[in-house]
């Protein structure tokens, strides 16, 4: 037998071969995760699914700035008829007007989210029953105004969050999912977030809460619709250009509204939980690979410690 042929003196070449061997697995796995990850953002081909959904009707909300009113434009491009739900009736029209320029139809609402009765709930869905909605794009979102310890947070700013980020995300694709179900088509877009999803999000713990449940949510209910032939995708950016991020200009690491929603759609269909930016995702699979939770916890809650002394400078020296 091997073992009883192999002398002392050859364990040292054994270990050596083992541990080269591992080396090698090692690498191979990385540099076939390199390959994979070049070859996403760089040669394989975008998806063309909601070219398919033409002239079908796509529900944004959220859809009167920033990052909704990307997704409304760039689903207005490839030919979807547009609902458009807001707060901000013209902040709206603005976003419609834009809609519009490429010959699509658009009906924009305006709704709040958090603050809507269970009656104004079902009237928004009667006022929509004419339309068989085939795309919804849980989009709206809000968070505190800059990072803020939990025990510091009013109750009503909590709930407020719970209410936009988490119950109507629930309630609009709880009332949209049926009619795709009936129409054997559909597509679910849920805007989650890296903060939360990806990285725990000190300082901004209940909007991080929130991201996680809609990532979570979003990926076990695409286990439910797909032989329905309906997709789901799940997004957890880092950072894009928008009023609640802050960012006015767009660089390497922070694409615009548009482009974000642009590379998104190019996903549709092709990944369930995207991070569709290169630098979001290299960024996101650096920090699944540490698996250093605590020491994330503790990164990110120092860099939100920093950003809410910023804040609170810049508010001071505006009074
Ligand atoms: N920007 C980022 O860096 C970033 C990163 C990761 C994830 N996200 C996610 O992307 C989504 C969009 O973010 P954003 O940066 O575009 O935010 P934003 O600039 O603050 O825009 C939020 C949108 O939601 C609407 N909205 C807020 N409260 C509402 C309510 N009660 N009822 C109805 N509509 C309401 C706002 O319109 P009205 O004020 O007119 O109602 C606006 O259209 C969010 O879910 C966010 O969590 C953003």
């Amino acid at each position: 037998m091997f073992h009883s042929t192999l002398k002392v003196g050859n364990w040292g070449e054994v270990v050596i071969h083992t541990l080269a061997l591992f080396g090698a697995l090692v690498a191979g796995l990385a540099l076939f995760h390199a390959l994979l990850f070049l070859y996403r953002h760089t040669l394989r081909p975008s998806s063309r699914l909601v070219e398919k959904y033409r002239g079908d009707w796509a529900l944004v909300t959220g859809a009167s700035y920033g990052v909704g009113a990307g997704f409304a434009r760039e689903c207005a491009r490839r030919g979807l008829n547009l609902v458009l739900i807001a707060r901000s009736a013209e902040k709206l029209a603005a976003v419609a007007a834009d809609c519009e320029s490429y010959g699509v139809a658009v009906r924009s609402i305006t709704f709040d989210l958090a603050g809507a009765s269970e009656t104004e709930w079902d009237e928004l869905f009667r006022s929509l029953e004419d339309l068989p909605i085939s795309f919804l794009i849980n989009n709206a979102g809000v968070n505190v105004e800059y990072p803020t310890e939990f025990v510091d947070m009013d109750e009503d700013t909590i709930d407020r969050i719970v209410q936009v980020n988490v119950q109507a995300v629930n309630r609009m694709t709880r009332r949209t999912l049926p009619i795709m179900i009936r129409r054997k088509r559909g597509c679910l877009i849920f805007l989650s977030s890296a903060g939360g999803a990806v990285v725990p999000s000190p300082l901004l713990s209940v909007y991080g809460g929130t991201k996680a449940y809609v990532d979570s949510f979003a990926i076990a209910l695409s286990g439910e619709v797909r032989r329905h032939n309906i997709t789901v995708l799940s997004l957890t950016p880092f950072w894009i250009t928008s009023e609640m991020s802050k960012i006015r200009r767009s660089n390497w690491m922070v694409p615009s509204a548009d482009t974000f929603a642009r590379l998104a759609l190019n996903r549709l269909g092709l990944e369930l939980r995207s991070n569709p930016h290169w630098a979001h995702e290299l960024i996101a699979l650096g920090l699944r690979a540490t698996h250093r939770l605590p020491g994330q916890v503790a990164y990110v809650e120092r860099l939100h410690r920093r950003i809410r002394e910023r804040a609170l400078r810049k508010r001071k020296q505006r009074t």
